[in-house]
Formats: C-alpha cells, structure tokens, sequence
C-alpha cells in the first residue's frame, strides 16, 4: 500500500512551505506531475475526485501510483479528493489508498462532525490520513456545485471544536478562495486565516488556488497552509494544446503523438506550481 500524507504535511509544516496536490485523471497526467515532481525533487500528492476514479478505475490508479512510489526518488501519495461516500472511501482504503478527503461540508456541523468521526476511526486502523473541510468553498469541482452565496467562509472557534471532536488530520478552510477560475481576482481572508492557523495545530489545506495570484497564495503558504490543491490550471493548458494540434494537423489520430504537447504545457504549470509551493528541493 502506499505512504499516508502525514509525515509529509509535517514536514511541510515544520519547514514552512506547501505540498502541492494535483488532481490527475489518467496516465498521462500521472506522468507529468511525476515528471516534474523529480526534476525539481518536490513532493507531491496525486488527488482523485470521484468522477476521476470512477473514470480511471481504483485499481488501475492504485496499481500505476504504487508502481510510481517504487520507481521514483519523491515521495508520492495518492489521495482522495472530495470524497462524499463514505464507503466508497472505506472500501479503498482497504484495497491500499492511505490518504483521504471526506467532503461532509454540506452538512451542518453537527452532521459534518459525526461523518467526518467516522471516516477517521476508520483510517486511522489503517494507517491512513484524513483531511476534512470546514466551511463551504464556491465552486464548481466534479458534481459538487456551490453558489457564490451559499459558500461561507471557517469560523476559527467551530474549527478548534471540529478538529477536537473529529480526530481529523489536516483541514481544509474555506479563507475566500474558489473551485474553478475567477470571475475577478480572489480577496483572502488572511486575518480569518492567522487566527485559526493561530487556534489550531494540525496541517491546514487550501482549496481552489487555480486562478489565485502567485504572490497571495505564497502569502497563505506563510501563515500556515501546508497543503495546496491545484485542478483547473493543469487541464485548460492540457486540452487547449490537443486543440492546437487538431487544429494543425486535422488528420491526426495517433494518441503518442497529440498527447504530447499537452502533456508539455502541463509539465510547465506543474513547475510553475511547486514553485509556487516553495516545495522544490524538499524531497
Ligand atoms: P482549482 O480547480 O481551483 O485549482 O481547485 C482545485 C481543488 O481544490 C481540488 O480539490
Ligand atoms: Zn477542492
Ligand atoms: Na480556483
């Protein structure tokens, strides 16, 4: 089975930078990030919601990733991103996945608190890591849709309660940024996050950074996120390199061959964001 993400949030933690979780869907992107991830000798976290597990196939992705873990000089985790069913959740980490994210988000606290325990007495048999989410961040990812006004930002005192009630492993905290790009520029609530950074000792997560400035999300880094999750910025460069190459060469059918160019734009972005992370070096 594979390594839990505990001993790297900590290490990030301790070390004052981020480990970046890219969302992956297929082989390819698993190699990109791989790719980049050794060449900058970063650590990374490959994340999978569950429309990409349902996509990929949990064995197939298990089996690529554990292979991946043997052969590369990173330390690499699988984790599972977003994740609502709870068996669904159990029943993989069974067969070897050693992170999770269980999204009771939409529930209200009490509710939140009960599934979230659960998950976390179950994982922690395991040896396996649980993230969980406090607040409600806006957005689009996978069939989780939340409008602008039904999104709200974490409550410091809820989350010193939930983090105590629940056992949980690292928190995801809503601070003002979104799934998906922004319509204007994302205003962090930086203060909300010093103050529960300030309350709370476990690694916490930022969600949504695509679309986020560098400079701010480099900011949240400093007062304590550990955790970074990055989607919609790697498959607009991915699929828009396929249509430029269709659009070059309208004939082509050769998978080896208009992949390759997106998996090309994809590797910078993924550069660009363990920069970002500060995580270069650190593996
Ligand atoms: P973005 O698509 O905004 O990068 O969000 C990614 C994310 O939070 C995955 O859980
Ligand atoms: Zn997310
Ligand atoms: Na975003």
């Amino acid at each position: 089975y594979l390594p839990s993400s505990k001993e790297m949030l900590l290490n990030a933690q301790k070390y004052g930078y981020a480990v970046p979780a890219f969302n992956i869907h297929n082989l390819e992107t698993i190699q990109v990030v791989l790719e980049a991830a050794n060449d900058l000798k970063s650590p990374v976290i490959l994340a999978a919601t569950p429309s990409t597990v349902k996509y990929a196939g949990e064995s197939y992705l298990l089996t690529i990733i554990e292979k991946a873990n043997e052969i590369n000089n990173v330390p690499v985790t699988f984790h599972l991103d977003h994740h609502e069913n709870v068996e669904d959740i159990k029943r993989i980490i069974t067969i070897g996945c050693r992170s999770v994210m269980i999204d009771a988000s939409k529930y209200e606290f009490k509710e939140n608190v009960a599934i979230v325990k659960d998950v976390v007495d179950f994982a922690h048999r395991y040896g396996a890591t649980v993230e969980a989410e406090l607040g409600k961040l806006g957005g689009r990812e996978d069939d989780i849709i939340v409008d602008e006004k039904n999104s709200f930002l974490t409550d410091p005192k809820e989350a010193v309660e939930f983090v105590k009630m629940t056992g949980v492993d690292s928190l995801a905290v809503a601070i003002g940024t979104a799934h998906g790009l922004y319509k204007s520029e994302p205003k962090l609530d930086f203060e909300r996050l010093e103050e529960i950074r300030g309350l709370l000792d476990v690694p916490l997560v930022l969600h949504g950074a695509s679309g986020v400035p560098t400079e701010a999300v480099q900011k949240a880094i400093n007062l304590g996120i550990c955790k970074v999750n990055i989607a919609t910025e790697l498959k607009i460069p991915f699929s828009n390199a396929i249509k430029e190459y269709f659009k070059e060469h309208p004939d082509a059918s050769d998978p080896r061959e208009y992949l390759v160019p997106a998996k090309r734009a994809m590797y910078d972005v993924v550069v660009e964001k363990i920069k970002m992370c500060n995580s270069e070096n650190k593996a």
